[in-house]
């Protein structure tokens, strides 16, 4: 696998793919790389695409300072872990290759509607970071097919909408979340744990698993978040926000009914670590 920092050289390896006639899979992160990542470089490999990884810690989606410095930058364990997952690609560009003019004049794309509330309420910018970033590397890598983890699901619906509103010629695949044996879901953030914390830590996906439990047993959705949010303050988290919301278009689910596609998500701050994660339901039982 060869690793590249220049818009120029992925240019050139991307015509000698296509060349090849290979289609071309992309698999954007932020490095630190874990299992979940591993999963969306094998799914790429599954369809045959010449896979490329990008790894760009990207300023523009954190509103915190202090958050995208700490940020874990683990280049050379990333590289072991891409080419025993046999990645053709990795796509490593810093600050200035990625923003030349500079973070304060870029121009910039924002999503409405799914990118309201849940994180985008929590985090301000943090979507518009977002997809300005994925549409400037979807520009330079020209993906026929992109993948991205479901524990992001409200990152997905951003980018399923951008390449939607805005013709961009590639389709997203979502790929299920990656956990631990003990329901954790992956995350470069579960490495600011302590270990007491990392043992507490499930209980994020507990509670939404119960809150799911209730719903398919017709219990009242705000006594579901009431007790989830006991559940997590009682596991040491300070919960941030637990919605039930539709999973195709992210609105609100204040009356879920029978058949109804939903989605619980949840975010909760644990020692310096801020949690997310979510579950899919439908109901198969009626709820009033
Ligand atoms: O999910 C991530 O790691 C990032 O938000 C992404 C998609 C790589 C954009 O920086």
């Amino acid at each position: 696998m060869k690793t590249i920092h220049t818009v120029a050289a992925l240019r050139a390896e991307i015509r000698a793919a296509r060349k090849a006639g290979k289609d071309i899979g992309f698999v954007p992160t932020m490095g630190n790389l874990h299992a979940g990542h591993i999963s969306l470089i094998k799914a790429s490999k599954q369809q045959d695409c010449f896979t490329v990884a990008s790894i760009f810690v990207n300023p523009l989606q954190f509103n915190d300072k202090s958050d995208l410095e700490r940020y874990p930058r683990t280049l050379t364990a990333d590289q072991e872990q891409l080419v025993s997952a046999d990645c053709d690609l990795l796509f490593a560009p810093d600050v200035d290759e990625m923003y030349p003019a500079g973070q304060a004049i870029q121009s910039t794309v924002s999503v409405p509607g799914v990118s309201e509330g849940l994180c985008g309420g929590s985090r301000p910018g943090h979507f518009d970071g977002v997809a300005t970033v994925v549409t400037k590397l979807f520009n330079m890598v020209q993906p026929d097919l992109a993948f991205f983890g479901e524990k992001d699901f409200q990152q997905v619906a951003v980018i399923r909408k951008m390449v939607a509103d805005l013709n961009m010629p590639l389709t997203i695949v979502a790929v299920p979340t990656a956990r631990a044996t003990d329901g954790l879901a992956l995350s470069s953030r579960n490495g600011y744990l302590t270990e007491s914390e990392r043992e507490a830590a499930p209980a994020l996906y507990q509670a939404l698993t119960a809150i799911g439990n209730g719903l398919q047993q017709q219990q009242p959705l705000a006594e579901l978040i009431a007790a989830a949010e006991q559940q997590l303050l009682a596991a040491g988290f300070k919960p941030d926000y637990l919605e039930v919301r539709h999973a195709a278009n992210l609105s609100i689910a204040d009356a879920p009914k029978v058949g109804d596609k939903l989605v619980i998500l949840g975010a909760a701050f644990l020692g310096k670590a801020r949690l997310i994660d979510n579950i899919s339901v439908t109901l198969i039982t009626k709820n009033d």
